[in-house]
């Protein structure tokens, strides 16, 4: 068990280069979807996309093993919102990779028997339970960090300063709002890991939105937060001060 848990988490990496890549043939044949000269490099882009796509499902083998190691790590949380949350969302997370093992199967030819559809349905149902769980999560932290912020002797000098400095824009809009928005992007500022964690789950929610049919973005748009989503994941791998704890 420990050795697949090293493996897969080696195997990371990998998975978000391959990842990034998947999602810019998407938006690069998205992109060139009109175009009538590039026919054949739209091709081999969506042949390429369709590789990396199978190429994930096989570093993904490990990865249920993964989520339930981490459910167990954050049943331990103190914080009550967190631990529910981040134990759901591994929960969700590790029924996804069942799903996504036994399509995998089936794709290779392992298993026949099973309702591709279903499966399939069922797989972008837990995943996007786990994203509404960690966006609930992050969401909880950010509130938290405001609230820290706003009792901030310091800060409230700084935001008093902005609200003198900026007249018009109080005038305008109402200032509650200003100072709300202010004090929003103040600790998104000061705290970029929860920032990106945040704009990473709200990228990566188009995926099942348009596969559940819940909401159809054009393919461009899945595309493009796939691709954004993917670069945060890779920048928080090379990075680890970026990424959200626990
Ligand atoms: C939810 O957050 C956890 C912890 O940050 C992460 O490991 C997991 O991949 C996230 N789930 C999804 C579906 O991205």
């Amino acid at each position: 068990m420990d050795a697949v848990v090293k493996f897969t988490s080696q195997s990371q990496g990998k998975d978000r280069l391959f990842r990034a890549t998947q999602y810019a043939c998407a938006l690069s044949v998205y992109l060139l979807r009109n175009n009538s000269e590039r026919k054949a490099l739209v091709a081999k882009l969506k042949s390429l996309e369709t590789t990396m796509s199978a190429g994930r499902k096989l570093f993904r083998l490990g990865n249920t093993a993964n989520s339930i190691e981490a459910a167990k790590r954050t049943m331990q949380l103190s914080d009550r919102v967190l631990c529910l949350c981040l134990t759901v969302s591994n929960v969700n997370r590790a029924l996804y990779f069942i799903c996504d093992n036994v399509l995998w199967a089936r794709s290779v030819g392992l298993i026949h028997d099973i309702d591709k559809e279903r499966w399939s349905l069922n797989a972008s149902r837990y995943y996007f339970f786990s994203l509404v769980m960690n966006l609930t999560r992050d969401l909880y932290g950010v509130v938290q960090l405001m609230v820290q912020r706003a009792n901030d002797k310091r800060f409230k000098q700084k935001m008093n300063q902005h609200l003198n400095e900026s007249p018009e824009v109080a005038e305008v809009v109402i200032p509650q709002l200003d100072a709300f928005f202010f004090l929003l992007l103040e600790t998104l500022k000061s705290h970029p890991a929860i920032a990106l964690d945040t704009v990473k789950n709200i990228c990566d929610l188009f995926i099942p939105l348009d596969r559940l049919g819940i909401y159809q973005p054009n393919a461009g748009v899945v595309g493009f937060c796939g691709l954004i989503s993917s670069v945060i994941g890779i920048l928080t791998l090379a990075q680890p001060t970026l990424r959200i704890k626990p």
